[in-house]
Order: structure tokens, then C-alpha cells, then sequence
């Protein structure tokens, strides 16, 4: 089959299967190596991603695509292989973070505007070669009194919709990540408005930069309560007004929805990605991009030893298998407790 942005698209929301968000810059694996006593050098990092990698049942059954960094994308195994091959090889598809990080917007005080576009066709065209078909960027949008304002929701939409233009020049689907960030007390409904004014800016400047849609998959925050809000929305209510606030404004020619999971506990991003599916009626796949919700877990147990690898395995198959079945609406909460 000759492979269009709309098929890769397609096979990144396979039924079932998500995308590991494996793309920590230095600085974020950095906190989480050191979470867990590991020193973060290159081979260290080489080996955590390794083992991720050759957990053979997870990433057949439940992993559609791997996100990876620059470093990881130019790395080999232990054995020499590299890493893009174990992801092939397991019928997973090769992705890669291009955008340089969200940095402080001039004249707009705790508001960050993504930098990257300079240079991102030459990238692109390398990293094709290297085996990426899909790639990622992130845009921060943060909630506080007196912000977002339309500026910083303006800029970071149009740097996205460059990037997915450029993206799709190069053959390669655009993931297309405005995160709305949970820090903070604000409440869901508060989210819900941010997260709204933010989708419908970003789909704007989409269709103002000719991106094809069918060949585009959007990376969102879930409609949640702020961290630090006394009040929590509940599961069903995170689902509901997810769904309700996408159907406004996330066009159907849309393949799939990928969820982040920013922030949310582990069990958390499986019931509320769960929760939607069983709701159903909606144009789009709904399934995860996650990076700590399935992550943490094998970290945890990994530890930077050797003899852990077995069980940090273990671990990733678990939480990978819980959200492929939340991405089919068939998870329950027993499954984890039996584990
Ligand atoms: P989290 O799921 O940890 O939020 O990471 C996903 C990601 O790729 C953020 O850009």
C-alpha cells in the first residue's frame, strides 16, 4: 500500500492503540531520572528507552507510535540495532519532537510562545530519512488571573499550523499539541472555556495555512479541574465535558484524538480516556499520547538496574494494556487492582 499522510494518520489511531510520548528533552528526563536515582547519561538514557522498546507485547498490541527525541532517534541498542528498528520491527511507526520548547513570550509576563519553525524544513527532511512519519509540537498555553491572553493563543496557533505545514511538505503527519495546562486553581469549566477558545484559534489558522486535516492528528489536554482547585470534576464529568467542548470545535475530517496526560495519575488518564469511549458519538478516534501515565510505572520499577528490567517490562505492558483498552471503551477498574 502506498503510504499517504492519511494511512500513517490512520494506523496512529488503530483500534486499540496509542502513542508513547518517549520524547523527554534532556532537561525533563533529566527530573525524571533523578526522581528515581539515575545519573542521566546518554547510554543510561539509551537503555531505559531500549527496554521500553523490546517490551515486545506492549508495543505490538497497544503501541501505534513511539515520539522521540533527536538523541534517541540517532541512537543504537545495546547490540547495535537502532532503536528506530525495534520500534519498526515491533509494527510501530517512528515519531519525532521538533519543536525547541516553549520560551517566555516578550511582553507577556508567565505566558510562553513554542520556538523551532527556523530551519524545521531542513529538520524534517533528516529526519524522514532517519524513519520518522509523524512528528510533534508542543504548545504551552497556561491559566492564571489575566491570562491566556489572545496574543499568546494567537502566536502559538500560527507557529502550530506552520510547523503542520511544513510537516506535511515533508511527508510527515503533524501531531498537533496545544496543552492547557492543569497547574494551578482554576476550575474545569474555566478549562473547558481556555480550552475551547484555544482549539477553535488553532483550527483557524489550520485551515488559513491549507493543512489537510485528514492527515493531521491533534494531541489535547482533557477538560479537568486545575490542580490545585478544591473542587475535583469527577470521571464522568472530565468525560462529558471533553467531548462537549471538542464537538464545538474539532472538525470531523479529523482522524484521531490523542490525549496528553499532563499531569493526571496513571489510573486517572485510563478512566477518563475510558470514560469517553464508552460515552461514544463522536467523528474521531479518541485513544492517548502519553508520556508519565505510561511511564511512571516502569520507571519506578526500573530504577537504573539491570535485573529490573524484567519487571519495568512488566509495568509498561501493564498500564500500556489498560489504556488500549480504555481507548476501546472495554477498561474497568478490577483489571488494575488484579494486577
Ligand atoms: P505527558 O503525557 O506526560 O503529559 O506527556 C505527553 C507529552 O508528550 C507532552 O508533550
Amino acid at each position: 500500500m502506498t503510504e499517504t499522510l492519511e494511512s500513517i494518520a490512520q494506523a496512529m489511531v488503530a483500534p486499540g492503540k496509542g502513542i508513547l510520548a518517549a520524547d523527554e528533552s534532556s532537561g525533563t528526563i533529566k527530573k525524571r531520572f533523578d526522581a528515581i536515582k539515575v545519573e542521566s547519561t546518554e547510554e543510561n538514557r539509551r537503555d531505559y528507552r531500549e527496554l521500553l522498546f523490546r517490551t515486545e507485547e506492549a508495543m505490538k498490541n497497544h503501541i501505534s507510535g513511539v515520539i522521540l527525541y533527536d538523541e534517541t532517534i540517532r541512537q543504537k541498542a545495546k547490540d547495535g540495532t537502532p532503536l528506530v528498528d525495534l520500534i519498526k520491527k515491533a509494527g510501530s511507526i517512528p515519531g519525532i519532537k521538533v519543536d525547541a520548547g516553549a520560551k517566555p513570550m516578550p511582553g507577556f509576563p508567565g505566558e510562553t510562545v513554542t520556538e523551532g519553525l527556523d530551519g524545521l524544513r531542513e529538520r524534517l527532511a533528516e529526519y524522514y530519512d532517519l524513519g520518522a512519519r509523524f512528528a510533534k509540537w508542543r504548545a504551552v498555553i497556561d491559566i492564571a488571573s489575566g491570562i491566556p491572553t489572545t496574543a499568546c493563543i494567537e502566536a502559538n496557533a500560527e507557529a502550530l499550523a506552520r510547523y503542520a505545514a511544513l510537516c506535511q511538505e515533508a511527508k510527515i503527519v503533524p501531531i498537533v499539541e496545544p496543552e492547557v495546562l492543569m497547574d494551578g486553581d482554576h476550575t474545569a469549566d474555566r478549562c473547558f472555556e481556555v480550552t475551547e477558545a484555544t482549539l477553535r484559534a488553532v483550527f483557524n489558522r489550520l485551515a488559513l495555512h491549507n493543512v489537510n486535516l485528514e492527515g493531521t492528528i491533534l494531541k489535547p489536554n482533557m477538560i479537568v479541574s486545575g490542580k490545585k482547585c478544591p473542587k475535583q470534576a469527577g470521571v464522568e464529568e472530565v468525560a462529558e465535558k471533553t467531548i462537549a467542548c471538542f464537538k464545538r470545535v474539532v472538525p470531523a475530517a479529523i482522524p484521531g484524538i490523542v490525549f496528553l496526560s499532563g499531569g493526571q495519575s496513571d489510573e486517572d488518564a485510563t478512566a477518563h480516556l475510558n470514560a469517553m469511549n464508552a460515552i461514544g458519538g463522536f467523528p474521531w478516534k479518541m485513544s492517548f499520547s502519553y508520556g508519565r501515565a505510561l511511564q511512571a510505572a516502569p520507571q519506578k520499577a526500573w530504577a537504573g538496574k539491570p535485573e529490573n528490567v524484567p519487571a519495568a517490562q512488566q509495568a509498561f505492558l501493564h498500564r500500556a494494556k489498560m489504556n488500549g483498552l480504555a481507548a476501546l471503551g472495554d477498561w474497568e477498574s478490577k483489571l488494575e487492582k488484579a494486577a
